[in-house]
């Protein structure tokens, strides 16, 4: 395999080659201290603050694509052929203020400024996207920036009016689409990337099949897909991360296949890109998947990192554990497969070994008869981290539960399923006393442990309260149910 040790990308309008790179080295930090572009600040460094929002545009399918990242966990290897734009690129057709920005000082909607640039690109990203954005879109779309001082009202008036000031189509990033494509596609020559500075080693693999010969050749590597979680060791723990092998540049595994048996994700799949497919066929995870961080982190962060990293509040395994699903495991040539469940041995152990990675997860297609439900207890409802979460898949034939599949995070040292409430459900009536006996049997289940985020007993109680509103909503209105204390 032919690699090349330099990364080329497009900055703004420039075009960048560093041969120089360190595996933990922050597209933040390459802008502000390297570049000097300080208009992208850093507020918390963790993913949570949206301060340090850029857009980054990369090719899918042959097509440009651009989304809105945070820069301050984004490891700047991985913006390898892609088209990175911060503040400084924004301007109205004449060079004035772009329609966002004078929409954001129209207004009010600044007071410090130091969350501004940030909010600029998110609402940047938004328009582009959806001109005319309602309300809870708007909302949705600033999940991941938090304003300490105007209020977000403002802002929410300036993201509606900055059509009024000026139409997508005309943007910059619009009209020079297909010069950007046809600049991006150049650098795109299908070479492994290995990279270095010092001691410090980033692999970009050229295929998947690269990929897995990579990791035999250097079993001792991190895996990094959209970094949302080895960011974070980084930023926070300042580990030690190199060799690192990036995962999520590569087509092979960004592809969403839907078939009789299923539906296949690869495993550099993103949050955001994943949502349509599975909410197509599972509606009820359209609410419980905008409440997974938000919007920079669910355009970076993947469903497999979120299962490889093996949290026991990582949102998506008790989702997949009640739908049945299952991975993928690959090493070298090798593949098996095995359900998610068993994947999770135990408090930090996954079932992978040196030099294996995790390809695809396959989903079952919806049966007729089945009862869905997915919740998320945090103490935020944006962009926070669960508490407890929980999935119920119930099959219910003629007025009899007939089969049950329910997991549980934040409950135990893994994500797991509540064995013995799924035993006391099935063969019996479906009907509220059935389902508040199998929250009983939630005792016998789990021992959950008492953190800053939740103490045993609310987590035990919070999730007993949880077979109750199951039950509600599933009585036909359709609507969320809020039990009063
Ligand atoms: C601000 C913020 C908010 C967050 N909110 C939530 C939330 O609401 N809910 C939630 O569940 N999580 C949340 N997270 C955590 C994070 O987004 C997820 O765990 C994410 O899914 C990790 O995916 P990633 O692609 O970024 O993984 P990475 O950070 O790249 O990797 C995570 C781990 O998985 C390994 N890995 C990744 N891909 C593979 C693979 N294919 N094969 C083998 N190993 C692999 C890596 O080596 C690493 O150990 C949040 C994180 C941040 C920073
Ligand atoms: S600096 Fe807060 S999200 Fe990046
Ligand atoms: S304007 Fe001060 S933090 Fe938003």
């Amino acid at each position: 395999m032919t690699s090349r040790s330099e990364i080329r990308f497009v900055l703004n309008g420039q075009d960048i080659t560093l041969d120089q790179v360190a595996a933990d080295e922050t597209l933040l930090d390459f802008l502000r201290i390297d570049r000097r572009l300080t208009g992208t600040k850093e507020g918390c460094a963790e993913g949570d603050c949206g301060a340090c929002t850029v857009l980054v545009g990369r090719l899918q399918a042959g097509a440009l694509h651009y989304e809105p990242v945070n820069a301050c966990i984004r490891l700047l290897a991985s913006v390898d052929a892609c088209h990175v734009v911060t503040i400084e690129h924004l301007s109205g057709p004449g060079g004035q203020l772009h329609p966002v920005q004078q929409a954001m000082v129209d207004h009010h909607a600044s007071q410090c400024g130091f969350c501004t640039p940030g909010i600029v690109m998110s609402l940047y990203a938004l328009w582009m996207e959806n001109p005319a954005p309602l309300e809870i879109e708007i909302e949705t779309a600033l999940q991941g920036n938090l304003c300490r001082c105007t209020g977000y009202e403002p802002i929410l008036r300036a993201a509606q009016a900055a059509s009024d000031l000026g139409s997508p189509t005309g943007d910059a990033l619009n009209r020079e689409r297909n010069h950007m494509t046809g600049r991006l596609k150049a650098l795109c020559d299908g070479r492994r990337v290995d990279v270095r500075k010092g001691t410090s080693r980033a692999i970009l693999p050229a295929s998947v099949d690269d990929l897995a010969e990579v990791l035999l050749a250097h079993p001792e590597a991190t895996i990094v897909a959209g970094a949302t979680d080895v960011g974070l060791w980084v930023t926070k723990f300042l580990q030690e991360i190199s060799p690192v092998v990036f995962l999520n540049h590569l087509e092979g595994l960004r592809r969403i296949e839907v078939g009789p048996d299923g539906i296949k994700i690869g495993a550099g799949v993103s949050y955001t890109d994943s949502r349509a497919v599975l909410t197509a066929g599972y509606p009820h995870l359209a609410a419980f998947w905008d409440r997974i961080a938000g919007w920079q982190i669910r355009a970076m962060g993947t469903v497999g990192g979120n299962l490889a990293n093996g949290s026991p509040i990582g949102d998506t395994p008790p989702v997949l554990i009640a739908l049945g699903a299952s991975l993928t495991l690959r090493k070298g040539a090798d593949r098996r497969r095995l359900p998610v469940e068993d994947f999770f041995i135990d408090y930090g152990k996954q079932d992978l070994a040196p030099g294996e990675f995790l390809e695809s997860i396959h989903v079952p297609q919806s049966k007729k008869g089945t009862r869905h439900a997915a919740y998320k207890i945090s103490k935020r409802r944006d962009e926070d981290i669960s508490a407890v979460c929980a999935a119920f898949n119930l099959t219910v034939e003629d007025g009899t539960i007939t089969a049950a599949r329910i997991a549980f995070g934040g409950m135990a040292a893994t994500p797991k399923r509540a064995a013995h409430a799924e035993a006391a459900l099935i063969g019996q009536p479906w009907d509220e006393a059935t389902l508040m006996q199998a929250a009983a049997c939630l005792d016998d289940d789990f021992s959950p442990l008492t953190d800053w985020r939740a103490s045993a007993a609310y987590r035990l109680q919070v999730s007993k309260n949880l077979f109750r509103r199951f039950w509600l909503e599933q009585q036909g209105t359709g609507q969320p149910v809020r039990l009063s204390a």
